[in-house]
């Protein structure tokens, strides 16, 4: 007897992803990108950082280490290039890709142009900045150009920003160099706090919520303009009053577009790693 033949939908198939340079913000990448196991894409990456690349391949079957950088090359459809600056036109220097790629750059100072002269003949390029939380989905993912099959692999991991021109995307990346002074100044508010005698976890705590608090708010609120918020958290003759004129009196407000001037000049290759504030 003639066995019913049953309508089976043919196996989607998976866009084939390679990362050269498996380090921090990849790994975090990547990690977003399998959050429960979701299977987008099937990865093969590049040998370095070993124990990265060995991690990830050990917690997902659909991630593979390929024996090197052309191997990686090789095998893949789309490229995330994750290495840092000083070693990125070595490294890409010595590959070979094909027409058909597609290559999504990671590195900070390389601009559009650069990029497509090391990656040439491969034609469709992006430049894109997650930030670290996208491994647990969080924050901004800044891309451009907008490139639908790039586009596709990071959906669902944050809020994906696509932008029209390169300046733009300059400029945002440009304030992702705050993440390290913000982090600063609650290590130095919960350390004024230790210094008062309070218990160190508790104090940490303590200023974490507090600035959650602050950026669920500024979130919420965006509309409405930060002059507005800072407005509105500020009674007058209170504490907050107090201390934001007199740290705007030392300059302190004035130092972040200071800081951010030099990391802009230094994403255009007008400054260098030893300038200093303009
Ligand atoms: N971190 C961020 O938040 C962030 C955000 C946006 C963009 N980016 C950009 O992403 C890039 C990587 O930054 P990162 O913070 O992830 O740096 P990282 O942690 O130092 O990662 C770079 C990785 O490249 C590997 N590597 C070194 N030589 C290599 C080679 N010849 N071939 C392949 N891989 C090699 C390193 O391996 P070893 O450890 O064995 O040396 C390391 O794992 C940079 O260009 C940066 O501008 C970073």
């Amino acid at each position: 007897m003639m066995q019913a033949v049953q309508n089976i939908e043919p196996l989607k198939q998976l866009p084939k992803v390679g990362f050269i340079g498996v380090g921090a913000i990849a790994e975090a990448l990547i990690t977003g990108m399998c959050a429960a196991g979701e299977r987008r894409a099937t990865f093969l990456l590049s040998p370095r950082n070993a124990s990265i690349s060995n991690g990830l391949a050990g917690r997902f079957p659909f991630i593979r280490v390929a024996a090197d950088n052309q191997a990686v090359v090789d095998g893949s459809d789309i490229l995330f290039i994750a290495v840092t600056p000083q070693i990125a036109a070595d490294v890409l220097g010595a590959l070979r890709f094909r027409p058909d790629q597609s290559v999504v750059s990671l590195i900070a100072t390389y601009d559009m142009a650069r990029v497509r002269g090391l990656v040439a003949p491969a034609s469709t390029i992006a430049r894109l900045a997650p930030v670290p939380a996208v491994a647990r989905r969080l924050g901004p993912l800044i891309m451009y150009p907008a490139v639908p099959a790039v586009a596709g692999l990071l959906e669902g991991l944050g809020q994906l920003i696509q932008l029209p021109n390169e300046a733009d995307l300059d400029a945002l990346w440009t304030v992702t160099g705050l993440l390290a002074p913000y982090f600063g100044l609650l290590d130095e508010t919960a350390a004024w706090l230790v210094r008062q005698n309070l218990d160190g976890a508790q104090a940490r705590m303590f200023v974490a919520a507090i600035f959650e608090a602050l950026s669920v708010t500024a979130a919420e609120r965006s509309g409405e303009g930060f002059d507005k918020l800072r407005e509105a958290h500020t009674t007058p003759g209170g504490l907050n009053e107090q201390s934001y004129r007199e740290l705007k009196a030392a300059g302190w407000m004035s130092l972040f577009s200071r800081a951010l001037d030099l990391i802009q000049a230094r994403m255009q290759g007008r400054a260098t790693l030893a300038d200093r504030l303009p």
